[in-house]
């Protein structure tokens, strides 16, 4: 664990503000109104978290405790009873949304699906009833391992809807990753189908399931299989069943259950750096009530939005942004099965044509990607539906940010930059589009309600300008409640490396950032990838900003490599736009770009060009492994994560 504080030395001076119009129309229309919801939050939250839940959410039974914090285990609205699929489906039915769009559906191949909320309450029962029909009971466990389709959302909400917790496993995580997932929440059932599209191929789920269940995991009890690609797959006796013949006739009648507001919702696994992953735990009313009110303002949904984020089911972005955060406002939410492919680069621009997309979200790594496959291809398309733009995932580089405004956003759309995690269980800090002016690069102001400050190790405010750690100061109604049986190391992973001071609290992020002379949050990257120069410990996102702003990179990723000198050098790992070949002179170029931009502190020492950088499979550089290829050592530690095994290959044997 590092330290001291982080320097920071990028200057990004652009200021965009929303158009008036976008503004008038917004939920929340000014800055004069953000910072009054904000500084009415921060000086009772509790109050306003309990307005909230009174106004937007529906209760069996009101609470009687807004808050029970027993640091760091917090509880909300402590004996309240609610049922998020009820807040999700239920409660719009006695309205003209029950004829509405819930989920709009585009598989890779091109079919589509549209379901209204009655259409989905309506599978959504008769699924739950299938869960119950085979001994699922409240509190029993549900994986789902799934594509991208409709029956991936009924699966969670009929889950949520008896109270058995889900835990998603990605759809493109290995047998042996979903097979640790399994065992560590004990699922009885496993929800998967036999296939799903994926880059022109097919993504043999079942197949997998059959081999992470192989050598047996004792609590699986049967596993239901969609019929979605059609190939020959094998179904064991007395396990494995179709979900379209258990569908076929059950009832459609089966009430929501009324769950206290602090039942587990769901498990979602999360990579450590090291260790075995960590099973985040997120309960019932308080998640609804956060992802319900950070989708209202953050994406201004209205009635007539088409909203379309772009994250897998399997990730937290997708239980929050495509799922429960829509559905419980009552908008319509697109779901897409394919990714940007071979047969159709373009793909994600002809989705926003074809159904008139207003609001997207997507990652920054997708941003880089279509960068480099050239903006002919949006421009080949009708985007003018779009009115609105979000991010999340990874910081966004200030020249991709730019790209993203004038080629998407035909420069009219506000940029959401939206800061969190999985164990946040919503978007912390972020720009309200109507209200706060953005700025490329920073994520810009905390959400009304969330205290968070940039500290130093014993939890003192830096200054303005200053790097330090991203800590939150007071517990949120979306927060994690703790790891997975595992409550020790969710002390230590979150909650000790700033100690407690005369019982105030901090919860460490372990992101690196800085706050301006505005209050604007600049986010650094991991403190565990910080780079420390001669002394100057540097953020790894100002460097890779610095190099991406030359028109030759499409991407770079530093890390920092061991020197006798310096204690760290600069290493950095660079990918080139289409139409640049590397060469000892772009080498020198880049290098001197860095001085430029940033200083000669920030001079890499090295710099690698590469055809592709490794990631996880959400779309994160790990400069965990760079590390190890710049030390020139073997790539230590788990390596499951990552998306691509070749791309490693190709560096090593690049070295
Ligand atoms: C990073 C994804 C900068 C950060 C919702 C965080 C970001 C980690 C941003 C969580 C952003 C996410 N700007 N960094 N807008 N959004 N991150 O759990 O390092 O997959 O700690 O949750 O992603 O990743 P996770």
């Amino acid at each position: 664990m590092p330290q001291s504080t982080i320097e920071s030395v990028l200057q990004e001076k652009r200021l965009f503000q929303p158009s008036p119009e976008f503004s008038q129309n917004a939920h929340i229309k000014s800055l004069e109104e953000y910072q009054q919801l904000y500084d009415r939050a921060k000086a009772d939250p509790q109050k306003f978290w309990a307005e909230l839940a009174e106004q937007e959410l529906e209760w069996f039974q009101k609470w009687d405790t807004v808050l029970d914090w027993q640091p760091p285990f917090a509880k909300w609205f402590v004996n309240g009873k609610t049922n998020i699929s009820y807040n999700c489906l239920d409660r719009h039915l006695t309205t003209w949304r029950k004829n509405k769009a819930a989920l709009i559906w585009e598989g890779e191949p091109g079919d589509t699906r549209t379901l209204t909320y009655a259409q989905l309450h309506r599978e959504v029962c008769q699924f739950a009833n299938v869960l119950k029909q085979l001994g699922v009971q409240k509190g029993d466990r549900v994986g789902i391992y799934m594509p991208m389709i409709p029956e991936a959302a009924i699966a969670m909400l009929a889950c949520a809807r008896i109270g058995a917790p889900h835990t998603v496993v990605f759809g493109g995580f290995s047998a042996e990753a979903l097979r640790d997932r399994l065992i560590d929440g004990e699922a009885k059932v496993v929800v998967t189908a036999d296939g799903g599209w994926r880059k022109d191929a097919i993504v043999p789920l079942k197949t997998q399931v059959d081999k992470a269940l192989a050598e047996g995991v004792p609590s699986v009890k049967n596993v239901v299989v969609v019929k979605r690609t059609g190939q020959e797959i094998h179904m064991e006796d007395g396990r494995d069943l179709w979900w379209h013949e258990l569908q076929k006739g059950v009832s459609a009648d089966c009430p929501a259950e009324p769950m206290d507001s602090e039942d587990l919702l769901f498990i979602l696994y999360t990579s450590g750096s090291t260790g075995k992953p960590k099973g985040v735990v997120h309960t019932t009313g308080g998640y609804n009530l956060y992802t319900h009110m950070t989708t209202k303002w953050i994406f201004d949904i209205k009635d007539t939005d088409v909203y379309w984020c772009t994250a897998d089911i399997g990730w937290i972005t997708g239980h929050s942004y495509v799922l429960y955060g829509p559905l419980s406002n009552g908008a319509t939410s697109l779901m897409y099965e394919g990714a940007p492919r071979a047969s159709n680069p373009g793909c994600f621009w002809d989705v926003i044509e074809k159904h008139g997309v207003t609001v997207f979200y997507t990652a920054p790594t997708a941003i880089r990607a279509f960068i480099k496959a050239g903006e002919h291809l949006p421009k080949a398309r009708n985007l003018s539906s779009l009115r609105l733009l979000g991010t999340v995932g990874e910081p966004i580089n200030p020249e991709a940010w730019m790209w993203y405004h004038r080629v998407i956003g035909g420069e009219r759309c506000p940029i959401v930059d939206t800061w969190w995690q999985t164990e946040t269980g919503g978007i912390m800090v972020t720009p309200l589009p109507g209200a706060i002016p953005t700025k490329p690069g920073s994520a810009t102001r905390p959400f009304p309600g969330i205290i968070i400050d940039v500290v130093d190790l014993d939890g003192n405010s830096v200054a303005d300008n200053e790097g330090g750690y991203l800590s939150v100061k007071y517990p949120w109604p979306g927060m994690m409640r703790t790891l997975y049986g595992d409550p020790d190391r969710f002390r230590r992973t979150y909650w000790e490396h700033i100690p407690p001071q005369d019982g105030q609290y901090f919860y460490f992020a372990g992101d690196g950032a800085r706050r301006d002379e505005d209050g604007y949050f600049w986010v650094m990257g991991r403190v565990d990838d910080v780079i420390n120069v001669a002394g100057h410990r540097l953020g790894t996102m100002e460097v890779e900003s610095a190099l991406v702003s030359h028109p030759a990179v499409a991407e770079a990723a530093v890390v920092g490599k061991p020197d006798e000198l310096k204690g760290e050098d600069i290493v950095a790992f660079v990918t080139l736009e289409s139409t640049y070949e590397p060469s000892e002179e772009l080498n020198k170029q880049l290098k001197q770009h860095v001085v430029q931009e940033i200083g000669a502190i920030a001079r890499p020492g090295e710099i690698r060009f590469t055809d592709a950088l490794p990631k996880t499979r959400s779309g994160k550089i790990m400069r965990r492994l760079l590390r190890n290829l710049a030390a020139g050592q073997e790539v230590s530690g788990d390596t499951s994560t990552l998306e691509d095994r070749g791309v490693l290959d190709k560096l090593r044997e690049g070295a």
